[in-house]
Order: C-alpha cells, then structure tokens, then sequence
C-alpha cells in the first residue's frame, strides 16, 4: 500500500517522511492556491524535501486537449523521474491521457467520481485513478463505489493503481486499505488523526513516570 500526503506545504511533508514510510505527494490546483505559493514554488520546496525515488504529482490546469497536454508535458519535464501528472477524466482529459501515455508519461486520471469513470480511464493507459471518496460520498456510498472499482480492474487484469483521494478522516482511509486498495492520499493531518492516538502517550506517560520513581530518571540508559 502506498501512502502518499495530499498537501502543498513542504514542511508537513519533511516532517512525515522522517516519521512514517512515505510514496510520494500529491497536488491539486486549489491546494496550490491555497497555499499562497506559486507553482514554481511549490514544485521547488516540494522537490527539495523528496528523494529521487519518491512520487510527485501535479495536476494540468487547461480544459482543453490541447492545453492539458501541454501542460502535461511542462509538468512532467519538472524532473527526470518520478514526475506525474494529474488529468481530470473529462471528455477532453481521457483524450489527453492516451496521448500522454503514447508519449511515455506519468499519468494520474484525477477528479474521478464514479468507478466507471475510473475503469475508462484505466483502459486509456492511466498509471493512477484517483476517485474523490469523500465528495462522490455526496452521490452515494464512495466507499463501495472504490471497492467495486477494485474488483472492475482485477477481474479484467487492469494493471492501473487506485489512489483514493478527498479524505476527510481516518475511517475512510481505513476502510479502503482494509478493502485491499493499492495507494491512498492523505492531508497531513488525516494521517497525523490516525497515528496520534490520546491513549498512546497516556501509556507513554505512565511508563516514564513509574521509570523516574523507581530509579530517578527518565531513560533507559543511565
Ligand atoms: C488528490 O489527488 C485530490 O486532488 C484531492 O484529494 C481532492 O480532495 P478535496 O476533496 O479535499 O479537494
């Protein structure tokens, strides 16, 4: 399972990957404008705080073919490898991700609201599907709707991973990892929700207090 952190702050991202096994990240263009950054910014802060062999994932702007890939081919020329982009599954976006692959690109098909949408863009070559679970929880269940995507790509031997997105919390993330799913990406502080668990440190503090009584310090070694 690859866990990769939805966020444009370099900082949260150098802190998790000094804590927990991290793929990669990924960006959206609202994340990138919220961050008061400019992309170039972004992509340098970013590129400075990931090694070489972990993902990085930026998304084309353009609407239309021609535009998406260009911006396809900017963004993946960003570095030499590991360098994805992002190309929401429109009319235009599935066009875009087929040239894309015959060019050898790294493609995400993002802003997926459906497992159909998903499968599609997985027959055009998509390297990731990235289904917004959250936001299709909107339309229906978008849990069960990536655990069917799961078993559309597996009983047709589709090689695409599913990276659910849009997380809001710990439980869904959970679900779909429990539900076999390949990748996930999470903003830092859903994944900081699922490891800070209150009960953790109240043990921790029980420990070290009952160390410093018997022995008047508060570590192993002496
Ligand atoms: C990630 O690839 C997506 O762009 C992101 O998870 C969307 O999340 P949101 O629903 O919080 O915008």
């Amino acid at each position: 399972m690859e866990l990769i952190l939805d966020t444009a702050d370099a900082a949260a991202v150098k802190e998790l990957n000094e804590t927990l096994a991290i793929t990669g990240v990924t960006t959206n263009p609202t994340i990138i404008t919220k961050s008061g950054k400019t992309p170039e910014q972004v992509a340098d802060q970013m590129l400075e705080v990931l090694s070489d062999d972990q993902l990085f994932f930026m998304q084309a702007v353009a609407e239309d073919y021609e535009g998406i890939v260009r911006d396809a081919r900017t963004i993946c020329a960003l570095r030499p490898k590991n360098m994805y982009v992002k190309i929401p599954v429109t009319p235009a976006g599935l066009k875009a991700i087929k040239t894309c692959k015959a060019e050898g690109l790294g493609v995400l098909a993002t802003a997926i609201y459906s497992a159909d949408e998903a499968f599609l863009a997985a027959m055009n070559g998509a390297d990731y599907l990235a289904p917004y679970v959250n936001r299709m929880c909107n339309y229906g269940d978008g849990v069960a709707q990536v655990k069917d995507l799961l078993q559309m790509l597996a009983v047709n031997g589709l090689p695409a991973k599913v990276v659910a997105a849009s997380f809001k919390n710990g439980n869904q993330v959970h679900e779909l990892i429990k539900a076999g799913i390949q990748a996930v990406t999470v903003p830092p502080e859903v994944v900081w929700g699922m490891v800070k668990h209150p009960g953790t440190q109240i043990a921790v503090t029980e420990f070290t207090e009952a160390w410093q009584a018997a022995f008047g310090r508060t570590t192993f070694a002496a």
